[in-house]
């Protein structure tokens, strides 16, 4: 499937209140937990969130639009967000194979853009949008590699990836990334999970 930009999929109102919930989240995290924010050294000071029940929320909303474009029966993996700010890269990457099919909308920007690429079976003709908000790019992140240009100069971009397996196909076994629920953070994803990420990173991606 070649990636696909979708405009104004997600209204304004929803998504101005799943970057609310964003903030308040990482507020409450930075008082009261801040050794467990993983920082990855790309993204700066940028905040990550995996699977909090606003962003599984808005998984379940917009899985029919998904459903309809690659016709098929899907079931959420794992839903991810990221305040991104200042300084963070996304260098070119596979996804695992829990992103059999991927939507990245953008919650909220100011006004630098930030270009979002995804190859597709034609490599030599990345799609690229600088998403605006509600819209999404959807893709295979686990097939095509997917990238930002350059570093984000602007001063915040709130960004949310959906991730969906095929019910009736070889990524099954990664419904909800493994977890008995939605909502259950990431220890509970499943060892085929942990053991791909680690391959990832003996290979470097
Ligand atoms: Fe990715």
């Amino acid at each position: 499937m070649n990636p696909v930009i979708l405009y104004k999929q997600v209204s304004e109102e929803l998504c101005k209140f799943i970057s609310a919930e964003m903030r308040i989240m990482e507020g409450v995290i930075q008082e009261l937990d801040p050794q467990s924010i993983r920082q990855e050294p790309e993204f700066g000071d940028s905040y990550n969130a995996y699977c909090p029940p606003c962003l599984e929320a808005l998984s379940l909303t917009v899985k029919p639009i998904i459903e309809q474009l690659v016709d098929k029966e899907l079931a959420p993996s794992y839903s991810y967000g990221r305040i991104y700010r200042p300084g963070a890269r996304l260098n070119k990457h596979f996804d695992r194979r829990s992103s059999e099919f991927s939507a990245s909308i953008c919650l909220e920007k100011g006004n630098t853009p930030w270009f979002l690429c995804a190859e597709g079976p034609d490599s030599q003709n990345p799609v690229c949008a600088d998403l605006d908000v509600g819209d999404m790019l959807v893709y295979s992140g686990a097939k095509f590699k997917h990238w930002r240009e350059g570093p984000y100069e602007g001063d915040e971009q709130i960004q949310v990836f959906i991730q969906y397996v095929d019910v009736n196909g070889k990524n099954a076994d990664l419904i909800y990334d493994g977890r008995p629920k939605l909502g259950l953070p990431f220890g509970y994803k499943s060892s085929f999970v942990e053991k791909e990420l680690k391959d990832q990173l003996d290979l470097g991606s």
